[in-house]
């Protein structure tokens, strides 16, 4: 699909990789509707855009919220005048071991089932219901289109990350199961697994373990949000694109 040609939903807009991917799309012409639980950060996200060949229409989104969802879907497609795809990017971390012993103390202490729960229901429940609601106007309108999950290199498995990791293996199979699912509406649906980019996200890291994992990456540095644009900007344009998760990591193995 042309980006110019696009009427796509990004989740999770208003700052990081989001933020990023709505800009080039409007930079491509595209017309862009970016949701968020952050209000300041979509309004800013707008503002910087005024003057762009496409344009980005803004509304509080939370994804976990099924009515939410499907009352974004609506007005996007009110706003774009149409709907042809959706970047599902929004996200969260709650990380944490599933069981550690406190050093100091030596007492057991377990991952609590609100930290999971809350991964769950943003990373998983939330990022499969803008599938579903996205998917169902395209296929009611008739319209072919494409769907960008945001997987993680996570999805193999990573200490301290059980709930960040169950939902981002999760996305990255289902990516597979929506492809064969959409096929007879004409929609593509394929995933990227970034490695460790430089977002809001990580910059809360601690920065030891932050060092180590840079200092783990082949290619010897932290990643941008532009090297995900790029791969987002492939799955979107490639038109034999379908079912596949594409690892954009540096070369990095957690
Ligand atoms: N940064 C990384 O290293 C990295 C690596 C692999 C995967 N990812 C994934 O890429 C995506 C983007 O990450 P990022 O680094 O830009 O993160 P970020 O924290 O900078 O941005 C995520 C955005 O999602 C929004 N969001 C959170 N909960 C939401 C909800 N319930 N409804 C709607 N919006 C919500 C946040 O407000 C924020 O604007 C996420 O899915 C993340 O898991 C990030």
């Amino acid at each position: 699909m042309n980006l110019a040609d696009l009427k796509i939903i990004v989740t999770g807009g208003a700052q990081g990789m989001g933020a990023h991917f709505a800009t080039r799309l409007a930079e491509a012409g595209a017309q862009v509707a970016i949701g968020d639980v952050n209000e300041e950060g979509l309004k800013a996200v707008v503002a910087a855009s005024e003057g762009l060949p496409g344009k980005i229409h803004a509304r509080v989104l939370d994804v976990s919220d099924e009515a939410q969802c499907a009352s974004f879907v609506a007005w996007a497609s009110e706003a774009m005048g149409g709907l042809n795809g959706l970047v599902n990017n929004a996200g969260i971390l709650r990380d944490g071991l599933l069981v550690k012993k406190d050093r100091v103390t030596g007492e057991i202490k377990k991952l609590t089932k609100a930290q999971w729960d809350a991964v769950i229901a943003v990373n998983l429940t939330g990022a499969t219901l803008m599938v579903r609601e996205t998917v169902a106007a395209m296929a009611a309108a008739g319209a072919p289109g494409v769907v960008v999950n945001m997987s993680s290199i996570a999805r193999h498995g990573n200490r301290g990350q059980s709930n960040y990791s169950a939902a981002k293996a999760a996305l990255a199979a289902n990516t597979l199961t929506w492809a064969r699912e959409f096929a007879p509406f004409k929609i593509r649906v394929g995933a990227i697994a970034p490695g460790m980019i430089e977002t809001p996200m990580t910059q809360g890291m601690n920065q030891k373990a932050r060092d180590a994992l840079v200092a783990a990456i082949p290619v010897n540095r932290i990643g941008v949000p532009e090297d995900i644009w790029l791969g987002v900007k492939f799955v979107l344009e490639c038109d034999y694109f379908n079912g596949r998760t594409i690892d954009i990591d540096g070369g990095l193995s957690m």
